[in-house]
């Protein structure tokens, strides 16, 4: 089956069968027109309209961008830990290991030189003298787009000065980590770095560095061609610009939707044929596997990051996960958090021993050999181990979102599976 055709400025010059396009292809369709009218500007005049835009990051913590790209020194005024002007860095994470994540793929594989146009205005709005396009490893069609574009760029002169690479990730959840990604880049194991000193400060190999996610590269060349008024317009929030959803799980049609920043997981949900099971709607996520379970009740949410943190959930990665009546939601928190124990790079305690620990009492409650007093261990991990700063990096404190909001959401179902093991989806 062929993915449904993408519209919107951001996505919509994507072709139905998502094969990337030649340079001379994309620069019929207009392509590296905006790369001219950037480098024209002052670079603090792009990031001012980039502010105007008021594009938040799409990497999970909806940063605003123009705030973080202000952060890298000026030419001339190189930190201490790296004397003399050198090398500056933006590396674009498309790590993309989240489950249920799957939108910086499109723009990876099918729109390499979208990609590759934010690229350069961004490293020309900061003064970096060299893109990394970080990949996740097993995008290997991505990795052939983006070197293959990276290439014809490069051979047309549009890179001028700039040095451009792709760096296949990996292969790990961490290595998304900004701080692992930079360890993982200079050879070692991807472990997150303590901050301060942050990346723009001392980043890779001790130079001033900004990581941003895909979507937001790829949301840059849209502003500057289209100007930040229309490029805000496009939202129906404070939050600029269209966003790239993905919805997956049970809809009839999982797929990825550009909407307006602000669109609601009703309106997604329709436009994924309705929800499938039993059609009535238990749960989602919305963003991605770390943010915690919404309900029925938030159907009419419109979607951003400020919204969705209001309801002590998360937007994250902007990609639903959809549960029906007939899934059973501990079995999901089981499912994730197998994954997020196997990722955990070791290095903190509640993080390496907490995380197998937690999936083995969810598991154990879904076979229906869980003990009472595990539900106490559930709920002291969740309230401990979850809340932000109590481990090194965010993933402890994300793999525990969809934990703590199941036990709230659905106490009455962990009594269930207490007593019976999980017979959710099993009754006649
Ligand atoms: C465990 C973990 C995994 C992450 N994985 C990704 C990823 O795959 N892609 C990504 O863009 N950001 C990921 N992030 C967030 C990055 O650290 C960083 O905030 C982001 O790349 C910044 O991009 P933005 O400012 O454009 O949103 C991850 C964070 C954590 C804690
Ligand atoms: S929270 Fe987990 S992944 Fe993050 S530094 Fe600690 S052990 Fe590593």
């Amino acid at each position: 089956m062929s993915a449904p055709a993408l519209t919107g400025p951001l996505t919509g010059r994507s072709r139905p069968d998502r094969r990337p396009h030649s340079l001379a292809e994309w620069q019929a369709l207009g392509g590296y027109q905006a790369v001219t009218t950037a480098l024209a500007m002052r670079p603090a005049d792009i990031i001012d309209m980039v502010d105007a835009a008021a594009l938040n990051g799409r990497g999970g913590a909806g940063f605003p961008v123009a705030r973080k790209w202000r952060f890298m020194p000026a030419p001339g005024t190189a930190p201490k830990t790296a004397p003399g002007d050198g090398p500056s860095y933006l590396i674009v994470n498309g790590d993309e290991m989240e489950p249920g994540a799957f939108k910086d793929r499109l723009f990876i594989e099918a729109l390499p030189h979208q990609l590759i146009e934010g690229a350069i205005i961004a490293a020309h709005a900061m003064h970096v003298s060299e893109a990394i396009i970080l990949v996740r490893d097993n995008y290997r069609a991505g990795i052939a787009a983006m070197e293959s574009a990276i290439a014809e760029a490069g051979a047309a002169g549009l890179l001028g000065g700039l040095r451009m690479r792709v760096h296949a990730s990996a292969g790990r959840y961490i290595v998304g980590e900004e701080t692992a990604l930079i360890e993982a880049l200079e050879g070692k194991r991807a472990v997150p770095r303590k901050r301060p000193p942050f990346p723009a400060q001392s980043g890779l190999w001790g130079r001033p560095t900004t990581v941003n996610n895909v979507e937001t590269i790829a949301c840059v060349p849209i502003i500057v061609s289209g100007g930040a008024a229309a490029f805000r317009a496009l939202s129906r929030t404070a939050e600029g610009g269209t966003k790239l959803y993905g919805v997956s799980g049970r809809v009839h049609r999982p797929q990825l939707i550009e909407a307006p920043m602000g669109t609601t997981a009703r309106e997604l949900i329709d436009r994924c044929g309705g929800v499938s099971g039993n059609g009535m709607l238990r749960c989602f996520q919305p963003g991605g596997g770390a943010s915690g379970f919404l309900g029925p009740e938030h159907l009419d949410l419109p979607l951003d990051f400020g919204s969705v943190a209001a309801t002590g959930s998360m937007f994250g990665t902007g990609t639903m996960i959809v549960l029906d009546e007939t899934a059973c939601p501990i079995g999901v928190v089981a499912r994730h958090l197998r994954f997020y124990a196997r990722e955990s790079c070791g290095w903190c305690t509640p993080c390496r021993e907490g995380l197998p620990w937690t999936a083995r009492i969810l598991d154990a409650l879904e076979a229906g050999t869980a003990r009472a007093s595990d539900l106490d261990v559930l709920r002291m991990t969740a309230a401990e181990a979850g809340p932000r700063g109590r481990s090194f990096c965010d993933l402890m404190g994300g793999a525990m979102q969809p934990l703590a909001s199941a036990l709230t959401r659905f106490a009455d179902l962990f009594d269930d599976h207490l007593a019976h093991g999980c017979t959710i989806g099993k009754q006649q």
